[in-house]
């Protein structure tokens, strides 16, 4: 049974009414009882961790923001630029108003003096969502934070949460070095809580059923796509085995098998078939060197790795946002590095010679692109079937 979205399976945006007939704003009526302090503490002890990508903790974001010289403010990241991603716009389209109860909490915790709304503009079905569902919240006295919504042509950096922050301030979809964090100064330099859509729509969860009840369950979505029968987006508990989602998602296409899983869309390392069972939560992820991001891509067994690399690769080299020379390189190279492994398995040599270029890349640049890119692509190569006699 879903609660972050609603149980029918219609595309049909959940009304206000609706909403609230599955306790919507009750959350945000109890936040309303509770100083922002004790509101930060409820997150905070559900152990929330943001559902963006980085995993970092919710309650710990608010607090840095709430520390901070006044004003502060809220951006919500829509971006959902990961391949393979559809659990944020599904989210915004459906249950609109479980998003917006999250905002109205996140503003009030960290007493936001604005809150931004950054979309994707080819979102469409969710742009619409969301501004009828505020237009609704307008008319039951529910409206009372200074929200905007930003829809921007995207590209995939600008989800990062400081070249998201410079688009805000319309300067260019770059990153910026850390420290300083968004937390410290982010939008004009104030103090900033960038959250992610599906963490926001959690809290409203978080509020509205107490910090324990919430932490038992630990509801989240899942994107599965690549190859399996039915690629979408599913609601279950943190901690389900990744074969119990498989096969929910219908398992592998017909003659095929599912050989691995991409468990962080194209920034985290495969989880290899031996592994399937394992529970889907940050913590067990980390244990296999890999994590748990915006989206599942399923790597079925007629999809040799070096083609997956190349696919991969190719991405990070067009999607680099230029800054740093370092990157924009290293991801052609690391591109290039795979190519002749499309149609041929490498030799032992060529291995070899493919994973120290993509070791020369880790830990480089002024954000995590090309760290990321370098990550993956070392994950790969290990996967890579052998050639019988030395072809390189
Ligand atoms: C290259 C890159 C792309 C990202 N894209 C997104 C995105 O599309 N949506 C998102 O919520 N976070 C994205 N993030 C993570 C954000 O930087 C940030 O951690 C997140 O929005 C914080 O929200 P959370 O704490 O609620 O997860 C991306 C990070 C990187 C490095």
């Amino acid at each position: 049974m879903g609660v972050l979205l609603p149980d029918d399976n219609t595309a049909v945006p959940e009304s206000l009414a609706a909403y609230r007939r599955r306790g919507g704003y009750q959350g945000y009526a109890r936040a309303c009882r509770l100083e922002p302090d004790a509101l930060i503490a409820e997150v905070e002890a559900a152990e929330l961790v943001g559902r963006g990508g980085a995993g970092f903790p919710t309650g710990a974001k608010w607090r840095m923001v709430a520390a901070g010289p006044l004003p502060h403010h809220l951006v919500v990241n829509g971006a959902e630029g990961e391949p393979g991603a559809m659990k944020d716009r599904t989210l915004m389209a459906r249950a609109p108003h479980r998003v917006l109860e999250g905002l109205l909490i996140a503003a009030r915790a960290i007493r936001a003096h604005r809150v931004l709304f950054y979309l994707n503009d080819e979102f469409t079905d969710a742009i619409t969502a969301l501004k009828d569902a505020w237009q609704e919240c307008a008319r039951a006295g529910l409206a009372d934070v200074d929200l905007h919504f930003v829809p921007e042509t995207h590209v995939y950096i600008a989800g990062e949460e400081t070249a998201l922050l410079s688009v805000l301030m319309k300067g260019p979809a770059q990153p910026w070095h850390k420290p300083p964090y968004p937390s410290e100064k982010g939008y004009q330099g104030e103090p900033t809580a960038v959250n992610n859509v599906e963490t926001l729509a959690a809290v409203a969860l978080v509020l509205e059923r107490g910090a324990k009840a919430f932490a038992a369950e630990r509801p989240m979505l899942f994107s599965v796509s690549g190859d399996v029968r039915r690629p979408g987006v599913y609601e279950a508990p943190e901690g389900i085995l990744l074969s119990t989602l498989l096969e929910r998602a219908g398992g592998p296409p017909a003659g095929q098998q599912i050989v691995a899983v991409l468990p962080g869309g194209y920034s985290m390392p495969p989880i290899t078939a031996d592994r399937f069972e394992v529970p889907l939560s940050p913590g067990q992820l980390r244990q296999l060197g890999t994590g748990l991001g915006a989206s599942l891509i399923a790597v079925g067994s007629e999809r040799g790795f070096g083609q997956l690399g190349h696919d991969i690769m190719t991405f990070f080299a067009r999607e680099t946002c230029g800054k740093c020379p370092v990157c924009v390189k290293g991801c052609q190279v690391l591109r290039d590095g795979f190519e002749p492994y499309l149609t041929r398995a490498p030799s032992a040599e060529g291995r070899e010679a493919l994973l120290l270029t993509a070791k020369k890349y880790r830990h480089k640049g002024i954000c995590s692109f090309l760290d990321t890119a370098a990550r993956v692509a070392e994950s790969l190569v290990p996967l890579m079937a052998p050639a019988e006699r030395s072809s390189v």
